[in-house]
């Protein structure tokens, strides 16, 4: 199994892996608006025999404190094949996409997921940095800090990317 960054020929793939990941293809359809906006700025695939089966995507992130100058970014989405879960595909994915950020200085990461699954990685509450998300102020929200003094420490309010929008009104994320 190869990880490496997406190219021009794996857009349909990576499409058409994450709508069968998720119950509806809402994550596939934001991939797609973050690329095309410019704000797709680490994705990475999973690929095994030449077929695409995992697929990570960050973009950009930021805090209400407009003193804070860190740049952070935000986890999402995550998937993998059916088929090829429970083997360690995800993790690799989180763990390199996570060295990308260190190597590019991105100051945080954040993400909106199963605190269980991303504790592992080093990820804590946002409540721990005093910043919450406009999509979720629960366990779920975790900041990741990827250097000292990174995390956007009392930022209060923190916005994704705007093609997030597309979730607001309920659709699944
Ligand atoms: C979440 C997902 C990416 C994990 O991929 P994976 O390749 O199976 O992950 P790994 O094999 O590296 O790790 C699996 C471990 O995480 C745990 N895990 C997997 N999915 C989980 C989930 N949704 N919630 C909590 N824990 C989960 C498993 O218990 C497993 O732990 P174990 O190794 O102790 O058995 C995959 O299940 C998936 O694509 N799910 C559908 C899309 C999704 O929900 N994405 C996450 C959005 S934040």
């Amino acid at each position: 199994m190869l990880i490496r960054s997406e190219q021009p020929g794996d857009v349909d793939a990576i499409h058409e892996l994450v709508a069968s990941a998720f119950p509806t293809d809402a994550e596939a359809r934001l991939i797609d608006k973050l690329r095309e906006a410019d704000r797709l700025t680490i994705s990475l695939v999973a690929v095994l025999s030449n077929r695409i089966i995992g697929h990570i995507g960050f973009s950009p992130v930021t805090v209400a404190a407009s003193q804070l100058v860190r740049r952070g970014l935000g986890l999402a989405p995550l998937a993998v094949a059916e088929d090829c879960r429970r083997q360690g595909i995800g993790t690799a994915l989180v763990q390199a996409g996570i060295e990308q950020c260190r190597n590019a200085g991105i100051d945080y990461v954040v993400v909106l997921g199963d605190p269980f699954f991303y504790g592992r990685f080093g990820f804590q509450p946002g409540s721990r940095y005093d910043v919450c998300s406009e999509y979720c102020d629960g366990p779920e929200f975790q900041v990741l800090e990827l250097a000292d003094g990174g995390s956007p420490r009392g930022g209060g309010l923190l916005r994704y990317a705007p093609e997030f929008a597309m979730f607001d009104g309920g659709d699944a994320h």
